[in-house]
């Protein structure tokens, strides 16, 4: 196999620390390239590895992407302030790295003329759907009904739209993630419910009918190498969600899936909605597509989080660096 040299911007952060694992373990070079935002312990396993490189650099100083960009034949682009609560707090920064940033990191791809461009986005762009029986796939309307959604629908437009390009464009609409990776988050649905019951903390949950898909982060990462290795006219100009249309659960199924590991958990339902978004997604394309299969499931993740809180191997799971804000 010819190696590839990837660079996978946001390197540092929960899935870009595991993409980095998969892609290694994949015979992949990678260069890792993040600001380091929330530190970069995630990313010392990797160190010393042959075909492991690290550039702390911020994609909004064009200098640090043309030297990031020398050499390398795709790109993975997950860098970008992620989640609504930390993008209605830094409303320009969101704008600056997640539309702008990105509209010129594509920019210096086409001057480095990089192969392959793979651009994480997510679910989230669908924000409410309009009927409940349904289950939204790549062609359904994109509702973004937060600043977040609208920067990742803004930038898979300017992809999808680009004429003359000569690199493979292809846009993963994740799921949203849990699982334990090499930065941990728990400001994740399955991961903090998870966290929280493990350490008998009463849930208090809002919005218990409403429907989420969900992916485990490993899974999410290996849909990346999917999409580099796959022969380039199934991927090029083309949005996939990624999960498994099985895996779509509400908020209350989520507890049910808890209580079965941990019986103890203690809930309350509150009446008030603190996020509207509303969406079960199929994924069906992916996985007839590019054959890509899920290797675990919620429940799985419940199981995962509950006993690595359980077994005290964080010594502070409440610690805000679990948090993106
Ligand atoms: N976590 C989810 O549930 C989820 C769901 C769907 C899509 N996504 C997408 O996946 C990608 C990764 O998400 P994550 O959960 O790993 O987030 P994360 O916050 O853990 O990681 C983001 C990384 O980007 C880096 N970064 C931010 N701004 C930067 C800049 N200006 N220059 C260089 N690096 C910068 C941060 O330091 C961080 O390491 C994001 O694009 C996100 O929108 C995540």
């Amino acid at each position: 196999m010819i190696r590839k040299n990837v660079l996978v911007t946001g390197a540092a952060g929960y899935i870009g620390s595991e993409l980095v694992k998969n892609l290694l373990w994949g015979g992949f070079r990678v260069v890792a390239f993040d600001n380091l935002s929330f530190g970069g312990e995630s990313l010392l396993a990797f160190w010393g590895h042959p075909n492991f490189r690290f550039i702390k650099g911020d994609l909004l100083n064009e200098e640090d992407v043309k030297g990031a960009l020398k050499g390398i034949n795709y790109v993975c682009h997950l860098a970008a302030i992620v989640g609504e609560p930390p993008c209605n707090k830094y409303p320009d920064l969101a704008l600056k790295v997640n539309w702008e940033a990105s509209v010129r990191l594509y920019e210096r791809c086409e001057e480095a003329k990089i192969e392959r461009f793979v651009f994480a986005s997510t679910c989230s762009n669908y924000g409410k759907m309009a009927d409940v029986n349904y289950f939204l796939d790549e062609n359904a309307e994109l509702n973004p009904i937060s600043l977040y959604a609208e920067t990742k629908v803004n930038f898979e437009k300017y992809l999808l739209n680009i004429k003359n390009s000569t690199i493979v464009r292809t846009i993963l609409r994740f799921s949203t993630v849990y699982g334990i990776s090499p930065r941990l988050r728990f400001d994740l649905t399955v991961n903090e419910f998870t966290r929280d019951a493990a350490l008998n903390k009463p849930l208090l949950i809002y919005g218990e009918n409403f429907w989420r898909p969900y992916c485990h982060v490993s899974d999410l990462a290996n849909s990346v190498k999917i999409a580099l290795l796959a022969d380039s006219e199934k991927v090029a100009n083309q949005a996939f969600n990624v999960g498994d249309t099985a895996e779509n659960y509400t908020k209350k199924m989520l507890m049910t899936e808890i209580s079965k590991e941990l019986p103890s958990l203690k809930v309350n339902y509150h009446s008030v909605v603190n996020d509207p978004r509303d969406y079960r997604v199929n994924a069906d394309k992916i996985k007839n597509i590019l054959g890509f299969k899920i290797s675990k499931t919620v429940p799985d993740g419940i199981r995962e989080i509950a006993s690595v809180v359980g077994n005290k191997l964080i010594s502070d799971p409440l610690n805000t660096k679990y948090r993106n804000v």
